[in-house]
């Protein structure tokens, strides 16, 4: 048994969350989480809400409210969302936390003895329209680096680099659309991520198993000394991590603080410490998973991720990690591997809030429940590439895969019983040639399902999931329990045995992608184990003769041509 700790990337405050937002980082760790859990590992699963920074002003100030009023609120409405799609967090914290007031102020007084962190005049941008700084979001322009016209003043979401509001050519406010912007000098602390360079090309020269979209984005930037520039982490800003040297006043820095950046990925154990706080554990029992020094030393942790997050999870953060750890007494466990992800389109184009255009976490569920679309997101998951919602792949997907394949086995097997030998599972006599060939693709099949999880290919994982279940449907099909009744109703009962025992094996390898259906399909089997099949011909003689079933509601139904034209016309965007 080993013990997995799995973050996923932290959701912005500043509004629901797209399909995209959620195939991205969280929908894909908690599937792992899943995974793992069932495999009889030690799993911590941790995201929480990223409260500060420019977006979180701006979206309180649209939704005219205090930012600690709207982030609080905002906060109950993801972690609604997120329990919708069984999301299965062990904890969904706060970046606003006092923990991670505490932690970030502490790891900067760190880096500051560690000779990491400067004191630096800075030129910001200062809008005369606005009275105020225009740092990061509240500034938008065109890239230097690849010409896209509404990037951000500290990152272009177009070509991933990260960027200072100076860079920007043609710059305007974000928040008056203003130009009329001069530079003005303020003090500002810089991380000296230069200084890592050496330390951290080490480290990621040993990271060979990462997909190649995390090391090559890593390389890039550490290669050209881009993402390695040193970085101001502190903003003109009243929302967020007041400046200190852990608990002490840092002079000349009075009414500014951290860098959302800079203390969003420490909330990663900051929500494990709030974790501990909420089940009423001791500092122990976080510190065990993120110590070296106490205990985290054989934690493996594995990192969920959209490739704009890749630069910050390789590079600043690992930086931030290590330079606290510079005399060796704070050993911060660095991660092990780095799921990142690509971009999700809708129909073609971006999904996009103000255009109301694709689907958002809340109208999804209000749609159809959570499952469908954690079967489509996970099955067609942006891993090589980007990949496309479409409403006819995600019809085709629901209706072919989960109805026709799945929903149906569970449909013919549970009703022809009833009709037959009534809700108990039938004794017939011992399986034969037909059931030892399924066992044995089964068992082949199996091996390469947990392969593809340990490689954290969500899609092949997908794909190996549904051979499984057409397996199934194949056996059924030239088994024809329906006619061999007729003239040998014993050999009848012993395929709808084997079949009925198909139904609760498929409820164990399904949870990952689809937990509410998996729950229907285990509770119709009165499954007692739900435990991971070790040994698929034991697995298959686990519901034995005389065993009680129910069958179970309709475990999917298909989309209609007609709902599906009108939910496209309905998320088309102005
Ligand atoms: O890109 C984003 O959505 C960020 N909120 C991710 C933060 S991840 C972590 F570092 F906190
Ligand atoms: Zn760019």
């Amino acid at each position: 048994m080993a013990r997995i700790l799995i973050t996923s990337a932290l959701p912005y405050i500043n509004g629901v969350k797209h399909l995209g937002n959620l195939v991205g980082s969280m929908l894909p760790a908690d599937a792992y989480a899943r995974y793992m859990r069932a495999r009889g590992h030690e799993v911590l699963l941790i995201c929480a809400t990223d409260e500060h920074g420019t977006p979180a002003e701006l979206a309180a100030a649209a939704a005219g409210k205090p930012v600690a009023e709207y982030c609080a609120e905002m906060h109950e409405v993801q972690k609604a969302l997120g329990a919708g799609f069984r999301l299965s967090f062990d904890h969904f914290g706060r970046s606003s936390s006092a923990r991670n007031h505490e932690l970030t102020q502490h790891m900067a007084g760190r880096l500051y003895e560690a000779g990491l962190i400067e004191e630096v005049m800075e030129r910001q941008v200062y809008s005369n329209a606005d009275g105020r700084f225009l740092p990061d979001r509240y500034i938008e322009g065109t890239c230097p680096n690849c010409g896209y016209e509404r990037a951000r003043g500290d990152q272009c979401e177009n070509c991933t680099k990260q960027l200072e509001p100076t860079d920007l050519i043609n710059p305007r406010s974000a928040i008056s659309g203003s130009s009329d912007l001069e530079v003005r000098e303020t003090k500002h602390l810089y991380l000296m991520q230069s200084k890592m360079r050496g330390k951290l090309a080490e480290w990621i020269d040993t990271k060979i198993d990462w997909p190649v979209l995390a090391t090559s984005i890593a390389k890039k930037w550490l290669n050209d000394g881009e993402g390695l520039q040193d970085r101001s982490i502190t903003r003109d800003l009243d929302w967020g991590i007041p400046v200190k040297r852990g608990a002490s006043v840092w002079p000349g820095m009075e009414g500014k603080v951290f860098y959302v950046w800079f203390d969003a990925p420490i909330e990663y154990i900051a929500a494990t410490a709030e974790w501990a706080d909420v089940n009423g554990l001791g500092d122990a029992a976080w510190e065990r998973w993120w110590r070296e020094d106490r205990g985290a030393e054989d934690v493996r942790y594995v990192e969920f991720m959209a490739k704009d997050n890749i630069p910050f999870h390789t590079l600043s953060f690992p930086a931030t990690l290590m330079g606290t750890n510079f005399d060796g007494a704070e050993p911060w466990k660095l991660v092990d591997f780095i799921k990142g992800v690509n971009w999700l389109t809708y129909e073609g184009g971006k999904f996009s809030t103000s255009q109301g255009r694709g689907v958002f976490m809340d109208q999804a569920l209000e749609i159809l429940p959570s499952d469908y679309w954690r079967w489509w997101l996970l099955s067609n998951a942006p891993e090589g590439s980007d990949s496309d919602f479409t409403w006819e792949g995600f019809q085709g997907g629901v209706n072919k895969d989960l109805a026709d394949v799945l929903g149906n086995f569970v449909s013919r097997v549970t009703k022809f019983c009833r009709s037959k030998f009534g809700e108990e599972v039938p004794a017939g006599g011992a399986y034969g040639a037909a059931e030892e060939a399924v066992i044995a693709d089964l068992s082949a099949r199996l091996k390469v399902y947990a392969a593809h999880w340990e490689a954290v290919e969500l899609r092949k994982a997908a794909a190996e999931l549904r051979a499984m279940w057409v397996v199934g449907n194949e056996y059924l099909q030239s088994a024809e329990p329906w006619a061999v009744f007729k003239t040998d109703p014993e050999r009848a009962g012993a395929i709808v045995r084997f079949a009925l025992n198909l139904i609760r094996l498929y409820g164990v390898l399904s949870a990952p992608f689809i937990p509410d259906a998996s729950e229907a399909m285990l509770g119709a089997m009165g499954a007692e184990d739900a435990g991971w099949p070790e040994d698929v011909a034991a697995a298959l003689s686990a519901l034995p003769a005389g065993h009680g079933f129910k069958v179970p509601d309709n475990l999917f139904s298909k989309i209609t041509d007609d709902a599906r034209e009108e939910m496209a016309a309905r998320f088309a965007g102005a």
